[in-house]
Order: C-alpha cells, then structure tokens, then sequence
C-alpha cells in the first residue's frame, strides 16, 4: 500500500499542509471553504487514496490536492463538467472567454434556455462552459433545479463576475486529472475503498429547520433515510480499516447516528435559508473515526 503524508502548507495553523494552488471553479451550495480550517485540523495525517464521494465544489480535495483521489457526486452536469475539463480546457476556456464577452441580461436568459433545452448538438465543452457560466452569475451563486431537472434561478447582480479565469481552470485540470472521477450514488463511489484509504462525507445536510432543507443539487432529495442509509456506509468502511470523517448540521438525530465516533461541534458561517438571504452562525458537527 503507498502511504502518504499530507503535503505542507504556509498559512494552515497545523503546519502540515501545503497552499494547493488549484481552487474550486464553482459555487457550490455547502461548500466548504469556510469549514477548511476545521476540516483541515482533523484530517488524518496519512492515508493512501482520498475519496470524496459527495464533493460539489470539492473545496477539501482543491485545497489538499491529493496524489490519488476519487471524486463523485450524483450530479451529473457537475461530474461531466469536471471530465470536460480534463479532457478539453482549452476548448471550456474558449467558450467561456465568448460568454464573458456577450455577458448581459439578456445572453444569461437565453443560455439558461438553451441549457435547459438540451441540444444534442452541444458538444461536453459547451456544456461544460455553459456550467461554469451559469454558476458565476446566477443569483447568489445557487444551483438549483425543478423536479424535471430545469435549472431556474435568475439572475445576479453582479458588476464583475469573475466568468473566465484561464489560469485556475488550467489548474484545476491539472489537478482532476491525478483523480477517478465517478458520476454515481455515494456507496457504489466508495466500494472499493481500502484500509488506510481516507472517506471524507460532506452530505446534504440533515435540516435544523423546515427552511434550511436545501436538498434541490439535483432533482432527488436526502431523506432521513438517506442519513441512516449513509451512516450504515461510514461504520462499514471504518469497521474495514478505512479513515472516515464526515460533515454535517449538529442536529440529536445526526448524533445518535454517529455516536460511536468521535464527535466535534463547530461553528460555522451559513445561508440559513434556501435562497441564501438569511445568514448566520450555525453549529455543525464533524465526526471522525478509524483513526
Ligand atoms: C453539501 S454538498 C457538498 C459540498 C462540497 N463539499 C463542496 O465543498 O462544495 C452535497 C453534494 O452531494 C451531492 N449528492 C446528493 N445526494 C447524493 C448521493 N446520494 N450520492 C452522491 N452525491 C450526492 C449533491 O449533488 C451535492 O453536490
């Protein structure tokens, strides 16, 4: 088994992790950015493969920039935009560089057409931009669909936003290219993790509130069920050697679920509602076993 230890890094309190100089290329709903020190502080210090099987802007896998990884998310337009970007950036940042250019009301509306559309006439790259140019300028950064799968914010109010930047995407590349990518169900993402491999859980979390149930990435919900189904996951893989941690709202039932694991309460910054309007300071928890 090749072991690994975490790279460097300069500004992280535990000075065992290095700056990666790839970042996420979308906003994501629950993204991590703001939890990284914490996540970071509790991360094993060796392992073999890193799995991130529910990892939407995967802000943990940008920023600890494994050798070996396995990314998935259920989310299909997401993992094909993180294929396309391996497979043809050139192609992704020519579009987008398009986009930037025609950028306006009226060019947003008739993409989120187009998008919703389907036409088989796009190849990946166009989607792939189209994905990223979406994302950058919707309202709020949000990705949200209906239940036939449109995908319907409007939208934001941005002076500059940030559509094409060459060199991160080239990065980002760079970085998916060292890692499987999975398009599937968080169990079939993770059954051939090993022992000394290490699962980071980031779910759709369980809700504190009606009005915090943001469960709309895709067209499918994550039920309580989801969360026991998923807890099940995390005692198999821990019980088979493998390093699990695992983000979610600090609510009893996601304690009861993981009370044989180490439990850590964190506060954390969050929109609080779906349409991100309301923030405020939310407790979470991180629970960590196997090592
Ligand atoms: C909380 S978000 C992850 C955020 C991510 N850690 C980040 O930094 O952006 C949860 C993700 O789980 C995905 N998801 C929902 N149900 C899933 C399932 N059953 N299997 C795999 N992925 C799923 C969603 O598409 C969404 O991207």
């Amino acid at each position: 088994m090749v072991v690994r230890s975490l790279p460097r890094a300069r500004r992280d309190p535990r000075p065992a992790l290095r700056d990666s100089i790839a970042a996420p290329v979308v906003k994501w709903v629950g993204g991590k950015t703001k939890l990284l020190p914490e996540l970071l502080a509790r991360m094993p210090e060796r392992f073999a493969r890193y799995y991130e099987p529910f990892c939407g802007g995967a802000a943990v896998f940008f920023r600890i920039a494994p050798e070996r990884a396995v990314l998935a998310d259920s989310n299909a337009d997401l993992m094909a935009l993180y294929t396309c970007l391996v497979r043809d950036v050139a192609g992704v940042i020519r579009r987008l560089e398009h986009h930037r250019a025609a950028h306006c009301e009226a060019h947003y509306y008739a993409t989120r057409t187009r998008w919703n559309d389907r036409d088989s006439s796009w190849s990946p790259a166009d989607r792939a931009a189209t994905f990223i140019y979406l994302n950058k300028t919707c309202f709020n950064g949000l990705w949200r669909v209906n239940r036939a799968g449109a995908f319907n914010v409007p939208i934001g109010r941005y002076t500059d936003p940030p559509i094409c930047v060459p060199e991160a995407l080239r990065a980002a590349s760079a970085l998916l290219a060292r890692a499987t990518l999975r398009c599937t169900d968080y169990g079939t993402a993770v059954a051939d993790a090993r022992r000394g491999d290490f699962v980071y859980f980031d779910p759709p979390y369980d809700p504190v509130a009606p009005t915090a149930n943001f469960t709309s990435y895709t067209t499918d919900s994550f039920t309580a069920g989801d969360q026991r189904a998923l807890a099940d996951t995390a005692h198999a893989l821990a019980a088979r050697g493998c390093q699990v941690m695992l983000s979610n709202s600090d609510t009893p039932f996601v304690r009861s679920l993981y009370k044989s694991f180490r439990i850590d309460r964190v506060r954390c910054v969050r929109a609080i509602n779906s349409n991100g309007a309301r923030r405020g300071e939310v407790d979470e928890v991180i629970v960590t076993a196997g090592y």
